[in-house]
């Protein structure tokens, strides 16, 4: 049976499942629920000098049937006292002393990070995760992704923390960056002990389009706001792997944005996450979705032979290359399924207009099954994310997996094109169709009978 306890950079948690820092961790109430409910650990809501937040504060992409597909934030820190939250940290381990409870922090001077550390840690918090994130508010007040984006200002607010921590130490980072490594490795040379990402991508989620302002509208204006959940989550993947595979990085990654189940969770363990963080599923579901998150995970790990989080850890990361270290060679063609498709012909549109125009129509009016013309299909796999019947359409191997060759052993060998109208181009001789055709008909072309 699969063991899920992690240690993570030394914090001990009876899981990875732990709560971003947000506000299902306004409270130690809401964390108590939550540990009782089943969660390994809690990052508590950024501490630091109350804010004042104001009314009206979140906006979402509703995309189709989903709600919340992304969602919006221009909240800022805790607006409780400091002294409040310390005591509820304090209840809480108590409580709870082998749940994994991080003091999220940020303030602006040298003594107010020593003296806030300090706090923390007399509290009993098991480690302190150092916000350098947030995208709204914070920052125009030279905190949260100011010092994110700002690597050498991040590694000297590191070595302040540094100067007198005595718990593990997380930065947290911001996407609103160009290369995320750069201030993982600057957190490294501060002494930071782990990473944790993504905060919220800076944002506009809409437009109250009839009174002209961006939502979520407070007394009429709005302002840019910090964007999270599944829409996010393939940008934090990405993030995650980069940290992850950067030689000089090499600490401890807890990985966050978009998670909302077991394989969302894995996924990032996968690519080097050693504990994962959740924030828009429980605002939007509740406490509850861990009992499937834990099961989901136990069952996957013992059907994958893995006996503990560090065995499946970056296990995926090998596969993920640069693009020109991939096999020039391999080839897959589309297969439709006649028994399976329901004749809606979206796959047909999708390759005629924004593909390669390599699905056919039967010019029988009674066949609606579209077919595929495998010498001009180039594998693209749109039709088969197109359509609506899953595993209606799968790709097939073409190439008897014997070839391999890469972009940069190409170019090493001299054979890449390097004219305008190289022979060695790679749709050179590949059929389209010529372009007075797209008047012909109006109608679906039929190119067999
Ligand atoms: C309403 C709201 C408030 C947040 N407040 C904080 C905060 O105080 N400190 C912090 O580090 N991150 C904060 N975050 C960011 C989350 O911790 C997390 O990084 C982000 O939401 C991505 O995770 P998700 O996609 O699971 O929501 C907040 C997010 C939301 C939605
Ligand atoms: S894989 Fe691409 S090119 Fe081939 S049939 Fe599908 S959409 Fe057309
Ligand atoms: S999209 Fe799928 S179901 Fe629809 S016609 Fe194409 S193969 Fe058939």
């Amino acid at each position: 049976m699969a063991n899920l306890e992690v240690n993570f950079a030394g914090i001990k948690s009876p899981n990875p499942f732990w709560l971003a820092s947000a506000p299902p961790t306004n409270s130690g109430y809401q964390i108590m629920k939550a540990f009782d409910a089943g969660w390994g650990g809690a990052v508590w809501k950024t501490l630091g000098v109350p804010v004042v937040n104001v009314s009206s504060r979140y906006g979402s992409v509703n995309y189709r049937d989903t709600r919340m597909m992304g969602f919006n934030n221009i909240e800022l820190i805790t607006d409780r006292p400091l002294a409040d939250n310390l005591r509820e940290i304090e209840e809480v381990k108590k409580r709870f002393p082998h749940h994994a409870v991080i003091a999220s922090l940020m303030v602006e001077t040298r003594a107010e990070w020593h003296q806030i550390v300090k706090a923390a840690e007399n509290a009993g918090s098991d480690g302190i995760e150092l916000n350098f994130g947030c995208p709204h508010g914070m920052c125009e007040r030279g905190m949260g992704s100011a010092v994110g984006q700002e690597p050498k200002v991040l590694k000297t607010i590191v070595e302040w923390v540094m100067e007198v921590a005595k718990i593990p130490v997380i930065v947290k980072l911001t996407p609103n960056i160009t290369d995320i490594t750069r201030p993982a490795l600057a957190a490294k040379e501060g002494g930071a002990n782990a990473v944790s990402l993504i905060n919220t991508i800076q944002s506009i989620v809409g437009l109250d389009i009839d009174n002209f302002a961006p939502y979520p509208i407070v007394d009429g204006k709005g302002t840019n706001g910090g964007y999270c959940g599944p829409a996010v989550k393939p940008i934090a993947l990405n993030m995650t792997k980069n940290v992850a595979q950067h030689p000089g990085v090499n600490l401890p990654i807890s990985g966050i944005g978009g998670i909302e189940t077991w394989r969302d969770a894995v996924e990032f363990i996968l690519l080097g996450a050693g504990t994962v963080q959740v924030c828009t599923a429980v605002m939007h579901y509740g406490f509850g979705i861990i009992r499937e998150m834990v099961r989901g995970l136990e069952e996957y790990m013992d059907s994958k032979g893995f006996q503990t989080i560090e065995d499946m850890r970056g296990k995926a990361l090998p596969n993920v290359l640069h693009w020109e270290d991939l096999n020039l060679k391999y080839k897959v063609v589309a297969n439709i399924n006649e028994d399976k498709c329901i004749g809606c012909q979206l796959c047909y549109t999708a390759c005629e207009d924004g593909a390669h125009q390599a699905i056919g129509l039967s010019s029988d009016p009674n066949n609606r099954k579209p077919f595929i013309i495998e010498e001009n299909c180039v594998g693209c796999n749109l039709c088969s994310l197109v359509c609506p019947v899953e595993s209606c359409i799968t790709m097939e191997r073409k190439d008897d997996g014997n070839q391999h060759i890469t972009w940069k052993e190409r170019t090493a060998a001299g054979n890449i094109p390097r004219t305008f109208d190289d022979e060695l181009a790679g749709g050179r001789h590949h059929w389209v169709p010529e372009p007075i055709d797209a008047f012909k008909t109006r109608k679906p072309r039929h190119y067999k009978a």
